[in-house]
């Protein structure tokens, strides 16, 4: 199996519908399987005392530190109670005004008078790490070289010296940050978990940078992919597009459905602590289990004409965010910054369409899937 495959939906529906939890190897001692409906993935994301997220720190722990996603039990309730509040949607409003909005404005100004553009280099793959650091109390120059981290610290399963060499710069970087603010704590992310508690001993620095590591590809790499799903959606359905301009309460309808129909991260991963079975198939303890969300949120048991982009498709959940103790502590975050990314774009680029000589916008990738760049053309405004 390609597991570069750049349009892998084929095969995974074929799967679905074949042999649903499929052993793609692994080595003697820890078999791996990939599981593709809806149903099993989900049974699997709401059973953490079989299935356990400790892989994510086994994968990554050397590159991110031990952070909160590779937790399990009362280790991890503890540290996600620690921010829990920060993210929570009633918590957002503020940072919603005194941060995305004028982040997503300032890459526009660059953009709106020249008529043309890409939004993936332009715009999106910009946006959402500047909310992050934002976030994090990051002064605005040192926005780009967070970026050039962000990207690094993101290429780990390619290219974990990169990684690396991103992660011990972040961390050269963050630490007098965060002893500064230990000492004078300010109104950001950093102060609040330099001063936070578990059990009555303060967070040591390097759990804080663990959470910080994680926070960057969590929340910038993800919602950037998701941001440029959403835009080859719209530009490919100019009737869709229409209504949307005209009608902003559909906007929320664009972002669920587009999370749905191309799940930006396509694989939540957890490992067996138990012998056990899914949907009939024997699972060894100690089995790697792939769960792809992305099939599951095409399952065409539970989606009509699950290929299809449809904004008046009735409301249904899916596992864009996955389920359970350990779903995205940032997804109203990303919402947010969807929402008022996507308004900004079709306020500021009016008459947006596809650049009619430049290829069309491919979605694609297997672990990952966006476009890697949406060549556009708008009427140039000028920014006053
Ligand atoms: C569209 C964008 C996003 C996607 C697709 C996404 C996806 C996910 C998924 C699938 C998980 C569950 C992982 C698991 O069960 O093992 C997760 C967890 C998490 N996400 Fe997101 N996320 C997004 C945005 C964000 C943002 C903006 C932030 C924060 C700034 C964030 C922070 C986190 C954190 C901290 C966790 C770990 C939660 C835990 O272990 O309890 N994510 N995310």
């Amino acid at each position: 199996m390609d597991f570069l495959m750049e349009q892998p939906h084929a095969l995974w529906q074929q799967l679905r519908s074949e042999c649903p939890v499929q052993s793609i190897g692994g080595d003697a001692d820890r078999e791996a399987f990939m599981v593709l409906r809806r149903d099993d993935v989900e049974a699997v994301l709401r059973d953490p005392a079989t299935f356990s997220s400790s892989i994510h720190n086994e994968i990554m722990g050397a590159v991110m530190g031990e952070a909160m996603i590779g937790m399990d039990g009362q280790e991890h309730k503890d540290h996600r109670d620690l921010v829990v509040k920060a993210f929570r949607a009633s918590a957002l409003e503020r940072w919603g005004t005194e941060l995305i909005e004028p982040s997503i404005n300032a890459l526009l100004d660059r953009i709106a008078p020249l008529g043309r553009a890409d939004l993936v280099d332009d715009v999106t793959h910009r946006y959402p790490v500047q909310v992050i650091a934002g976030i994090l109390g990051i002064p605005v120059h040192d926005y780009e070289q967070f970026q050039e981290w962000a990207d690094g610290i993101t290429s780990i399963a390619v290219e974990p010296e990169r990684a690396q060499a991103a992660s011990d710069a972040l961390i050269a970087y963050m630490l007098p940050i965060i002893e500064e603010r230990r000492n004078n704590p300010g109104d950001d992310l950093v102060s609040d978990l330099a001063a936070a508690e578990v059990d009555g001993k303060r967070l040591t620095n390097d759990r804080i940078l663990a959470f910080i590591r994680l926070l960057l590809p969590a929340g910038a790499e993800t919602t950037f992919r998701a941001m440029g799903n959403c835009f080859v959606a719209l530009l490919t359905h100019p009737d869709a597009l229409a209504r949307v301009v005209a009608d902003r309460d559909l906007i929320p309808a664009v972002i669920e459905e587009t999370l749905r129909w191309e799940t930006s991260v396509t694989v939540i991963s957890r490992n067996a602590v138990a012998d056990t079975e899914i949907d009939g198939c024997p699972i060894p303890a100690g089995s790697v289990l792939m769960l792809m969300t992305s099939s599951a949120n095409r399952d065409e048991s539970h989606y009509e004409r699950s290929d299809e982009w449809d904004i008046d498709r009735p409301p249904e959940n899916h596992l864009f965010f996955g389920t359970g103790r350990h779903q995205c502590l940032g997804m109203h975050l990303a919402r947010l910054e969807l929402r008022i990314g996507l308004n900004a774009v079709l306020d500021r680029l009016p008459n947006l369409r596809l650049d009619p000589d430049a290829p069309p916008p491919q979605i694609e990738g297997f672990a990952f899937r966006s476009p890697p760049s949406i060549p556009v053309v708008f009427e140039p405004v000028p920014v006053r």
